[in-house]
């Protein structure tokens, strides 16, 4: 070491981009903090230039139960960083399970039939719609790879490897600033083996919080994930993330995200009825008691919020029953007849003497 005076320096300490990035990635997902973490730690890292050259800036292989936030992740960090969700590329391996559906992605060779019609959708103007000088990348989504066919695998193993792309044209695409997230629904059936108090917890009730439980299914899952990828794919993985199974307290916490956002939504909308509301906590447990199911996670709770309140409120809109500054109560009635929609008195504005009443 040389004998020059030094100074210790932080290398924990975070950007602030980085660290305003994690805050609002945790705000927007709940209970899966390792994803947060190393999303925020990769855009550190691509904030500060020392990804690696010719291939992409890092991916991630997101495993664990469905209805875990998974695909709601990759959705919520382009939300922050691009203004929208529409901002990622996002693969639903399941549409291209055939081969011949792959012209769809990389578009088909020349001189096949609809050659010039098909844009394919890994195209790079694609890639690059929403970037920016500051925010140089994209992020692009492969879910659930379990079930990809033999070709969209070596498509991505390409990828992966050289972060290029060969399109049915023969053009290249650069694929090098992208950060590139996998998920997979692998595992699901060990998980409910060892919900279902199959493996070591017999007789017991399951706390999906507990750690002992947390490492089992993370054992699990990745054990799954071995036999179900090649070795070639697993070496390629930067880093894998399981998610864990939500509590009841977690979805609590996914219902206000959501209602907030609805809120949100109403106050956007291109309508002109922009209306606040409010909602009792018997009326949130009804929208809890239809939209969870632990073993689906919280999949089906956005399906309940369009069904119970989304749907209604269109109603009261189009009818004109609501309007422009109106403020709704919903309320729980029974189990048959469900949420019932009040709406509140205008508030008098009283100006200089109280009215006589
Ligand atoms: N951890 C979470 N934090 C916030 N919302 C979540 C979380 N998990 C699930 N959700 C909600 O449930 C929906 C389905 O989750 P998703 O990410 O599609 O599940 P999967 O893990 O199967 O990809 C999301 O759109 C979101 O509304
Ligand atoms: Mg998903």
């Amino acid at each position: 070491m040389s004998t020059a005076i030094k100074s210790t320096l932080d290398p924990s300490k975070k950007s602030m981009a980085a660290e305003r990035f994690e805050e609002q990635l945790f705000e927007r997902i709940v209970g899966q903090d390792q994803a947060v973490e190393k999303l925020a730690r990769l855009y550190q890292i691509y904030l500060a230039g020392l990804y690696p050259p010719q291939r992409p800036i890092g991916n991630f292989l997101f495993l664990g139960p469905t209805g875990s936030g998974k695909t709601r992740t990759v959705e919520a960090a382009c939300e922050i960083l691009f203004g929208t969700a529409n901002a990622v590329l996002k693969i639903d391996c399941a549409e291209y399970a055939h081969s011949h559906e792959i012209s769809r992605l990389i578009g088909s060779p020349p001189g096949y039939l609809g050659h010039r019609e098909t844009t394919p959708y890994l195209s790079q103007s694609n890639l690059e719609r929403y970037r920016t000088p500051e925010l140089d990348l994209t992020f692009v989504l492969f879910d659930e790879i379990e079930k990809a066919s033999d070709t969209l695998w070596s498509l991505l193993l390409g990828i992966l490897d050289k972060g290029r792309l060969t399109l049915g044209d023969n053009t290249e695409v650069d694929m090098t600033k992208t950060i590139i997230i996998m998920t997979g629904n692998i595992g699901a059936q060990g998980i409910e083996k060892l919900l279902d108090g199959g493996i070591g917890f017999a007789g017991s009730k399951i706390d999906v919080a507990d750690d002992k439980f947390g490492q089992q299914v993370n054992a699990t899952v990745i054990e799954a994930a071995r036999r179900k990828f090649s070795p070639e794919f697993m070496n390629r993985i930067d880093s894998t993330v399981v998610f864990k199974n939500l509590t009841e307290c977690h979805i609590r916490k996914i219902l206000e995200i959501e209602l907030t956002a609805l809120q949100r939504r109403i106050m956007q909308s291109s309508g002109e009825t922009k209306f606040s509301f409010e909602i009792s906590n018997n009326a949130k447990e009804f929208l809890l008691h239809e939209g969870v199911d632990l073993k689906y996670g919280a999949r089906h709770l956005k399906r309940a919020i369009e069904r119970f309140l989304v749907y209604p409120m269109s109603n009261l809109i189009s009818t004109g029953q609501i309007h422009y500054g109106d403020h709704l109560c919903i309320d729980f009635l029974d189990k048959d007849k469900g949420l019932e929609f009040l709406k509140e008195a205008p508030k008098l504005k009283v100006i200089g003497e109280a009215l006589p009443l």
